[in-house]
C-alpha cells in the first residue's frame, strides 16, 4: 500500500517544518495538485513551487494536472521535477492524443498516469489499459480537500484491478478524494493500492495517520 499525501492540505505557513515533518512520516510519495482555474474552479501551484518541493524530498513526486492543457504543460512540469504525471482524460480531444501524450511522458523517462472524474464512465478507459503506470480514480468532484469520498469509485476501481490482472498488467489503481481511515478500507478492498490524503493526513500526526492508511 502506498500512501500520497497531497500538499494541496498543507499548512503554507510553515512549509518547511511540514514537509520535513512528511519525509519522516513513513509516506512513499507526495501528491502534488496542480488546478489551473479552468479545469476545475481553484487555483494551487504551478513548476516553481514543484522545483522546491522537488529539492526538499527524496519522496515520489506524483504530479496531479487538473488543467485544461495538459499537452503544452506536461514537459514543464517534467523539467521541474516530477517522477509522475497523471493528466485528466476529460482534458484530451481523442484517445490518440491521450496515447501520444503517454509516449512522451514515458520517453521522459518517468511514470504516466490517467484520471477519471466522478461522472464518467470507468470503462473509457479499456483501451487505454496498457499505456498507463497508473489509473486514478477520483472519488470527488477534483477542485478542493476536504470533501466526502463518493462510493461510486468504488466499482470503477474493482472495474480497474480486474481488467488489469485479467491482462497480466500491475499498473498501480490510485483513488483521491475523501480518503480517511474508514474510506481507506473501501478502497483497499476494491483493489486501491495507492491512496491520496490530504485533509485526514494534515490534521492528524502524521506517523500515525500513515500507519491508519496503510491499515
Ligand atoms: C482534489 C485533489 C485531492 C485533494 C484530496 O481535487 O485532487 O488530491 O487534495 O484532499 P482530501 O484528502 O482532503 O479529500
Ligand atoms: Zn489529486
Amino acid at each position: 500500500m502506498i500512501i500520497a499525501p497531497s500538499v494541496l492540505s498543507m499548512d503554507y505557513s510553515r512549509t518547511e517544518q511540514q514537509l520535513r515533518e512528511l519525509n519522516e512520516s513513513g509516506a512513499q510519495w507526495i501528491h502534488f495538485d496542480v488546478m489551473d482555474g479552468h479545469f476545475v474552479p481553484n487555483i494551487s501551484f504551478g513548476p516553481d513551487i514543484l522545483r522546491a518541493v522537488a529539492g526538499s524530498t527524496n519522496l515520489f513526486l506524483d504530479v496531479h494536472l487538473m488543467i485544461s492543457d495538459p499537452v503544452f504543460y506536461t514537459p514543464v512540469f517534467i523539467d521541474a521535477g516530477a517522477d509522475s504525471i497523471t493528466f485528466h482524460y476529460e482534458a484530451m480531444e481523442s484517445k490518440e492524443r491521450i496515447k501520444e501524450l503517454a509516449a512522451l511522458i514515458h520517453s521522459r523517462g518517468i511514470s504516466a498516469g490517467i484520471s477519471i472524474k466522478p461522472n464518467t464512465p470507468v470503462t473509457v478507459l479499456q483501451d487505454l489499459l496498457t499505456d498507463f503506470d497508473l489509473f486514478l480514480v477520483m472519488s470527488v468532484e477534483p477542485g478542493f480537500g476536504g470533501q466526502s469520498f463518493m462510493e461510486s469509485s468504488l466499482d470503477k476501481i474493482t472495474w480497474l484491478r480486474c481488467e488489469l490482472s485479467e491482462k497480466g498488467l500491475n499498473a498501480h489503481v490510485q483513488v483521491d478524494g475523501g480518503i480517511n481511515e474508514k474510506t481507506a478500507v473501501l478502497a483497499r478492498n476494491a483493489g486501491a493500492d495507492v491512496l491520496v490524503a490530504g485533509s485526514f493526513f494534515f490534521r492528524n500526526d502524521m506517523k500515525k495517520a500513515v500507519k491508519l492508511l496503510e491499515g
